[in-house]
């Protein structure tokens, strides 16, 4: 994370906050009115040495962070490299996270300034942990994003989709009586945030993804108390493992819709160590329906949309998942040349692929997809409504998905392709336009 901060600092893209501010709501309220989308510095927190930042992710951070041109094209390059050529994880021992080490009167709250965001949840949320386990059957490492609820001094509720990876694995050590083990890692590189979200198979360790991003290994630390690694950079590491048996009731808590859902019980970790940093800074990121928390999803799973859309259909160019839809629900999908039927084919594998996709829009590649009114443009101009769209009723989804219904929701597709018959654009000499671009001072347009 410490690269990021410097590179966004150097850019203009991040905020102090100089003033106090209370973990409790107040941190949350300052990230949700913070102007633009710069990531946010906190320098004092109440009760606290450590600082904090928030708001860490949108896709122009992302693009800074990992020194890539600011555009759709080269987000979906940069992580499509991290998944097709991942590289193995380095172990190196010194690591910063470890500078400072606590296995005795734990007390995670005394240890990091852990945000309390909405009204009506439980407690306070760790939301930036980066989870790391290893599958007890096979050995192999999982990464994933997935709130911890501070329930006591060394105790955490951890929240868990059951159609996740990191489920399985707990449900695989439950059956062979080994509570899994953990590393909670916070304060991480957005590339590794992004990693951590991807859908890939199990098995196939998120960290060689963010390996592949950084264009080297990406150095873990071992476990000081558990055999999981962490983020060897990571400004905290909290290892735990599973109570077995134990379950926590959650009540009310936000999910990426923006809203409450009620998930009921959710399985409760015994913190074994935190370690840290000795200057360490606290990551946050600000749940629900704030930015951070689509983007971060949004720009994972659109790349493993086009991957699985191409596989389907190779001349589809580029996926966008769009903040709109919450990051998760809606993609706009665009397609060189399509032939008759490519679009549904489009449609079909983004839904196979991803639950919680649950409307794609379909068109040419002449539409830029990551502008909105490009997009809307298209269907204005392209899509006969009595023709072009399809609603599929009672579709199997994700529990989080913000309408189910017996597990199911509809999904829609709308197909926004030029027809054959298409009257041509109407357009400005291309070299008129282009010769107007290179003498544009000499215009002394003002104001
Ligand atoms: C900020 C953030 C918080 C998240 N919290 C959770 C969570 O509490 N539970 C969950 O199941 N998924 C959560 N996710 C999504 C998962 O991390 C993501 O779907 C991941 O790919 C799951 O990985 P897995 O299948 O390897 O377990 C979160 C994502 C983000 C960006």
């Amino acid at each position: 994370m410490r690269s990021a901060l410097r590179k966004l600092e150097k850019s203009g893209r991040l905020t102090t906050v100089q003033g106090a501010v209370h973990p409790k709501f107040e941190l949350a309220a300052v990230l949700a009115q913070a102007p633009g989308r710069n990531a946010v510095m906190f320098n004092r927190v109440e009760g606290y040495e450590t600082r904090v930042v928030g708001n860490l992710v949108d896709r122009t951070n992302f693009s800074v962070s990992c020194g890539i041109e600011p555009t759709l094209e080269a987000s979906l390059q940069h992580i499509s490299r991290g998944i097709e050529h991942p590289v193995p994880a380095a172990l190196i021992h010194d690591a910063p996270c470890r500078e400072v080490v606590i296995t005795d009167k734990i007390d995670i709250m005394s240890i990091m300034p852990v945000a309390t965001f909405f009204e009506r949840e439980a407690g306070p949320y760790i939301t930036a942990g980066v989870i790391a386990a290893k599958d007890p059957e096979t050995g192999k490492r999982n990464v994933s994003m997935n709130r911890l609820l501070v329930l006591g001094p060394d105790k955490l509720m951890i929240g868990m989709s059951p159609s996740h990876h990191l489920y399985q694995l707990m449900i695989k050590a439950e059956k062979l009586g080994k509570p899994l083990e953990i590393s909670a890692a916070i304060g991480n590189h957005p590339a590794v945030l992004v990693a951590a979200n991807a859908y890939v198979d199990l098995g196939f360790d998120e960290f060689e993804i963010a390996g592949g991003m950084f264009g080297e290994p990406f150095e873990l630390s071992p476990g000081v108390t558990v055999n999981v690694e962490a983020p060897a950079g990571a400004e905290f590491v909290i290892e735990a493992e599973f109570v077995p048996g134990e379950l926590y009731e959650e009540g009310p808590v936000s999910e990426f819709h923006g809203m409450y859902v009620d998930y009921g019980k959710s399985p409760v970790l015994c913190v074994k160590a935190v370690t840290h940093r000795k200057d360490a800074i606290y990551q946050t990121i600000l749940p629900g329906k704030y930015h951070e928390h689509f983007l971060i999803g949004a720009m994972a799973i659109e790349t493993t949309v086009l991957h699985h859309v191409r596989r389907a259909v190779p001349r589809a160019k580029a996926a966008y998942i769009t903040e709109g839809g919450m990051g998760r629900c809606h993609a706009v999908i665009s397609i060189a040349e399509p032939r008759p039927g490519e679009g549904q084919k489009a449609m079909f594998a983004a839904f196979a692929h991803c639950n919680l996709v649950k409307q794609v829009i379909v068109v040419d590649d002449d539409i830029p997809i990551d502008d909105p009114i490009a997009v809307e443009w298209a269907i204005a101009a392209r899509m006969r409504a009595e023709r072009d769209m399809i609603v599929i009723p009672g579709v199997r989804t994700d529990r989080a998905e913000a309408l189910v219904h017996h597990g199911t929701v509809a999904k829609v597709g709308i197909f926004a392709l030029r027809e054959a018959e298409s009257p041509p654009l109407a357009e400005i000499p291309r070299s008129v336009m282009e010769h107007v671009r290179q003498k544009w001072d000499s215009y002394q347009v003002r104001g």
